[in-house]
């Protein structure tokens, strides 16, 4: 019985380099296929933060008392409730900046944020990033970064010099599609540049930096 069986159940070979080489392949491939299709519907898609993330979120605005908050990206105003609420519920005269391109989303995102009763905590600053946030002040505590990745380097620099000592910048999505933000990345994690940088493995992968000094 015993000898039957084993010549029936075919051997597996996990690293049989062929196998290997194939798998790798056909990933890239698939990678590649969602990307595209990602990419040509991207700007419609209203995908928010899930739940555990907003809860982090929350909780490092309150851990850290943070009073100028920072976000790329609002949509619908998922991540934007999570960050206002934080702010409200430090006490004080906390202010979060939201960026937000796309027009219908800007529209339904204050909505979301008058329902939640935090619109007067939030500026919505419309348009595109790269121009919107040089009008954010100086002293920003926490930072979200969550519009589209390849963008994050570009959004960090502008944010740089306007970051207090010690503020956080949470990333996410760092890890979609082949981490399309890689040199966000190699920046945070370098200590040459200012931060101290760890990565969280929840959902498409959050990066937590901290600006050192
Ligand atoms: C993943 S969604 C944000 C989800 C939102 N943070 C939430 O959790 O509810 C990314 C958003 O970033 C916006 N976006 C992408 N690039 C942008 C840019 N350069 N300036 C402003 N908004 C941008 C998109 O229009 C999109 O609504």
């Amino acid at each position: 019985m015993s000898n039957r069986m084993s010549s029936e159940v075919p051997e597996i070979r996990v690293s049989d380099e062929r196998v290997n080489r194939t798998l790798t392949a056909v990933n890239a491939r698939a990678a590649e296929h969602d990307r595209s299709l990602f990419e040509q519907v991207r700007d419609s898609l209203a995908v928010a933060v899930p739940p555990e993330a907003g809860t982090l979120m929350y909780q490092l605005v309150r851990a850290t008392r943070a009073a100028k908050v920072v976000e790329l990206g609002m949509s619908l105003g998922v991540s934007t409730v999570y960050l206002a609420a934080a702010v409200r519920d430090n006490g004080g005269e906390g202010r979060v900046y939201t960026t937000e391109i796309d027009e219908a989303k800007i529209k339904q995102g204050r909505a979301t944020l008058a329902d939640a009763g935090v619109a007067d905590l939030v500026e919505v600053l419309e348009g595109d990033a790269l121009q919107t946030l040089n009008s954010v002040p100086d002293g920003v505590q926490f930072v979200l970064l969550d519009g589209w990745n390849e963008s994050y380097l570009r959004v960090m620099k502008i944010l740089e010099p306007k970051l207090a000592p010690g503020a956080l910048v949470l990333a996410d999505d760092v890890n979609l599609f082949g981490e399309g933000c890689v040199d966000f990345l190699e920046y945070v994690r370098d200590p040459a540049n200012g931060y101290l940088s760890v990565n969280f493995p929840m959902g498409e992968g959050l990066e937590l930096s901290m600006r050192v000094g």
